[in-house]
C-alpha cells in the first residue's frame, strides 16, 4: 500500500493515527539529529520527521534524502511543537513522525528552479514541462481547465446535446487557415487534412438528424502563432437545428452565466450588448473591440476634408476616413512619447499621426493653420475636447485607419492604465460581411466560411454587389479578445451553389473539394447553425494568464515546435519512401 490519506488533509482531528503518505520532497532540511521534509502530492504539503536516533535506517535515508525524491512513510501524526505551526495550510498544526521510509525514485538536480526565484528561459521550461507542471499555481491553471469543461459539459448535458467526436484525418475545411496534412500509405499520393474545425461534419450530423451537437473538439491551425494561438487547440464546437441567431445567442449567454457563477461565483449580466461588425468598426476600429474602456473614434471625415489640409482632403477623395481619439488629459505628452504613438501607428501602415492639444482654450498643433476658426470650433464640439486633452488622428483609407486606430486605442487603453481590469465586458459582433476582398486574388472571399448564410434581405445584391452583403455571423468578443464565432448556414443548395459563384469556386472544383458534403444538401436538411468557443482562449481570460500556453498542457513555442518531445522531428527515409514522399528542403548544416 502507498497511500492511507494525500499530503493535503490531515490535521489536528486525526492526531495519534498512524498513517502512510507517498510523494515527492518539496524542501529537505537537515538540523542534524532530525530531517525535515515538506512532503508534497497534488492536494497539498504534509511536513514529515525523521528522527535518526530510531534506526539507522532512517538515519541513512535521512541523510540521502534531496529534493524532488520520491519517497515513502508510515507514521504517526502528532501536534507540532508551540510556535511552529503554519496556520495559512490546512496540515499546518501536524507534522508525522517517520517510523518507516522508503526511497522509491531518486531525482538529479532538476534542470529548472520551481520556486521561480530565477528567471528560467521560456523555451527550457517548454522542454522540461512535467517539471514546470509539479508546480502548484500550474496545476491549478489544469484544474481550472478541467473544471471549466465539466461545467461546459453539464450545460449542454441539461439542454439535451449529444456529444459526437468527428475523425481527425478528414478532408480540408474551409476555415481560411492553411491545412496540416497527413500522407495516407495505403493510398499514394493522397492526404488526410487535419480539420481546422468540425465544421463539415457538425453540419452533417445536423442532416443525420441530431438536433443538438456538441462537441470538445480537437482542431489544427497552420498559421503564426500569437500569445492567443496555437497550431493545435480545443473548440467547444455546437451546432443545433431548428434554430435562429437569437436562440444560439441567448442560449449561450447562459452558458457564459453558468461559467461565471460556478467558477468565479461572478453574477454576469445579460443580455450582452451588441454592436454591428459596421458600429463596432466605426467605433472600436476592430471587430473584437475591448469594451472596458471608451476612448471611441470619433469620425472626423467630412468636417477635416473641407479646408486647407491637402493631405487631408486627399485621402478623402480617394474614398478614405479620417479618425481621431481624444486622449483625455494627456496634452502633456512630451515629443518622444508622441513619437512613439507616430511609430505604433506606421505599424500598421498609417502614413502618420496628427496631434491636437488643447490648451488655454485653444487647438495647438502644426495642422491648425489649415482649418478655418468655424472648422476648429465644431472640431472642438464633435471631440467633445476639453482642457489639457489631446486629439490623435490618423487619415487613410479604412484598411489602414481602422487597424491603425483600433489598436492605437487598445494600446491607449493599456499603457495609460484605463482599463477596468474588474470588468468582464462581453459583446456580440453581428452582421458580419458576407465577403471580404481577396486582395492576393483581387476577388471575394468569405469573412467567416462559405457555408455562411447571407442575410435574406441582401439576396438580391449577392451577384451585382457582394460586399454589401451581410451574413448571418456573429462573434463573442471578451475584454478585446475574440472568444467565440459562429453562423446560421446555407442549407438551400442552390443558394450554396450562388455563393460559390460569387467566390468563384467553379462547379468541378466544389465538387472536387466538398462534393460529398453538398450533395448531403439535396436529401432533405434542417435549417441549422452553430457557433464555436476557443476553449484555451476562454481558461486563458478566466484564468487571468497572458498566454494561451499556459492552459495547455504541452504547448508549442512562438516557432511551433515542441521544445520538450522536439517535434516537428525528422523521419526515416524508409518511412518517407512508405508515403511515397520525397523531401525537397536540404537543411542547412
Ligand atoms: P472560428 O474560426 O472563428 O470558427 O474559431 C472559433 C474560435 O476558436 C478559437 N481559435 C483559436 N484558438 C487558439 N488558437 C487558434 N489558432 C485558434 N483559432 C481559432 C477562437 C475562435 O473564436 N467552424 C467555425 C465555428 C462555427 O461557425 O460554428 C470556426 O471554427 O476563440
Ligand atoms: P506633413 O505636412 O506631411 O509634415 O504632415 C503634417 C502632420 O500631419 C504631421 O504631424 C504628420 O504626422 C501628420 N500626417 C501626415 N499624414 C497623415 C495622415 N495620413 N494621417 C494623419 N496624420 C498625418
Amino acid at each position: 500500500m502507498y497511500r492511507t490519506n494525500t499530503c493535503g488533509e490531515l490535521t489536528l482531528k486525526e492526531e495519534g493515527k498512524e498513517v502512510i503518505l507517498s510523494g515527492w520532497c518539496d524542501t529537505v532540511r537537515d538540523h542534524g539529529n532530525l530531517t525535515f521534509v515538506d512532503l508534497r502530492d497534488r492536494y497539498g504539503i504534509t511536513q514529515i520527521v525523521l528522527d535518526h536516533s530510531k534506526n539507522d535506517e532512517i538515519k541513512e535515508i535521512g541523510k540521502k534524502l534531496r529534493k524532488e525524491f520520491v519517497i515513502k512513510i508510515n507514521g504517526k501524526i502528532k501536534k507540532r511543537p508551540v510556535g511552529t505551526e503554519k496556520k495559512e495550510v490546512i496540515t499546518g498544526e501536524i507534522e508525522i513522525d517517520v517510523d518507516k521510509v522508503v526511497i522509491l525514485s531518486e531525482s538529479k538536480p532538476l534542470p529548472i528552479d520551481l520556486t521561480q526565484r530565477t528567471n528560467t528561459n521560456e523555451d527550457l521550461k517548454l522542454k522540461y514541462r512535467y517539471l514546470d507542471l509539479r508546480k502548484k499555481e500550474m496545476q491549478d491553471k489544469f484544474v481550472l481547465r478541467h473544471d471549466i469543461v465539466k461545467c461546459v459539459r453539464d450545460f449542454y448535458n441539461t439542454q439535451n446535446f449529444i456529444e459526437i467526436e468527428t475523425p481527425i484525418l478528414a478532408k480540408s475545411t474551409p476555415e481560411g487557415a492553411r491545412d496540416y496534412l497527413v500522407p495516407s500509405r495505403v493510398n499514394p499520393s493522397r492526404y488526410y487534412a487535419l480539420p481546422q474545425s468540425p465544421q463539415l461534419f457538425k453540419q452533417l450530423i445536423m442532416i443525420a438528424g441530431f438536433d443538438k451537437y456538441m462537441q470538445i473538439a480537437k482542431c489544427f491551425r497552420d498559421e503564426d502563432l500569437r500569445a492567443d494561438r496555437q497550431p493545435e487547440f480545443t473548440q467547444i464546437d455546437v451546432e443545433m437545428s431548428f434554430v435562429e441567431q437569437e436562440d444560439i445567442i441567448l442560449l449561450h449567454e447562459k452558458l457564459m452565466k453558468k461559467i461565471w457563477k460556478e467558477i468565479l461565483n461572478f453574477d454576469l449580466q445579460t443580455p450582452f450588448p451588441r454592436l454591428s461588425y459596421d458600429e463596432s468598426m466605426e467605433k472600436y476600429g476592430v471587430d473584437k473591440p475591448d469594451m472596458r474602456f471608451d476612448l471611441e473614434l470619433i469620425d472626423l471625415t467630412d468636417l477635416l476634408s473641407k479646408d486647407e489640409f491637402n493631405v487631408f482632403n486627399e485621402v478623402v477623395k480617394k474614398g478614405g476616413v479620417i479618425k481621431g481619439i481624444n486622449l483625455k488629459g494627456k496634452s502633456d505628452l512630451s515629443r518622444k512619447e508622441i513619437e512613439k504613438l507616430n511609430e505604433f501607428v506606421k505599424i500598421y501602415k498609417a502614413k502618420g499621426l496628427a496631434t491636437l492639444k488643447m490648451v488655454n482654450g485653444v487647438f495647438e498643433s502644426n495642422i491648425v493653420k489649415f482649418f478655418k476658426d468655424e472648422t476648429l470650433e465644431k472640431l472642438k464640439t464633435v471631440t467633445k475636447m476639453q482642457e489639457n486633452d489631446i486629439l490623435l488622428i490618423v487619415a487613410d483609407d479604412k484598411n489602414i485607419v481602422y487597424p491603425a486606430m483600433g489598436n492605437l486605442r487598445n494600446y491607449l487603453g493599456k499603457e495609460f492604465d484605463l482599463i477596468d481590469k474588474k470588468r468582464w465586458a462581453f459583446v456580440w459582433i453581428t452582421d458580419f460581411p458576407m465577403f471580404e476582398l481577396d486582395e492576393e486574388e483581387n476577388r471575394p472571399k468569405a469573412l467567416h466560411h462559405p457555408f455562411t448564410s447571407p442575410k435574406k434581405e441582401d439576396l438580391t445584391f449577392l451577384e451585382s454587389d457582394p460586399y454589401r452583403v451581410k451574413s448571418d455571423a456573429y462573434d463573442l468578443a471578451l475584454n478585446g479578445f475574440e472568444l467565440g464565432g459562429g453562423s446560421i448556414r446555407i442549407f438551400d443548395p442552390k443558394l450554396q451553389k450562388r455563393v460559390f459563384n460569387v467566390l468563384k469556386i467553379s462547379d468541378e472544383e466544389a465538387q472536387e473539394k466538398f462534393g460529398f458534403f453538398l450533395e448531403a444538401f439535396d436529401y432533405g436538411a434542417p435549417p441549422h447553425g452553430g457557433l464555436a468557443f476557443g476553449l484555451d482562449r476562454l481558461v486563458m481570460l478566466i484564468g487571468g494568464f497572458s498566454d494561451i500556453r499556459e492552459t495547455i498542457a504541452f504547448p508549442k513555442n512562438k516557432s511551433a515546435i515542441s521544445p520538450m518531445d522536439g517535434s516537428p522531428g525528422q523521419v526515416s527515409q524508409k518511412q518517407l519512401n512508405e508515403l511515397y514522399l520525397a523531401s525537397t528542403f536540404i537543411e542547412e548544416k
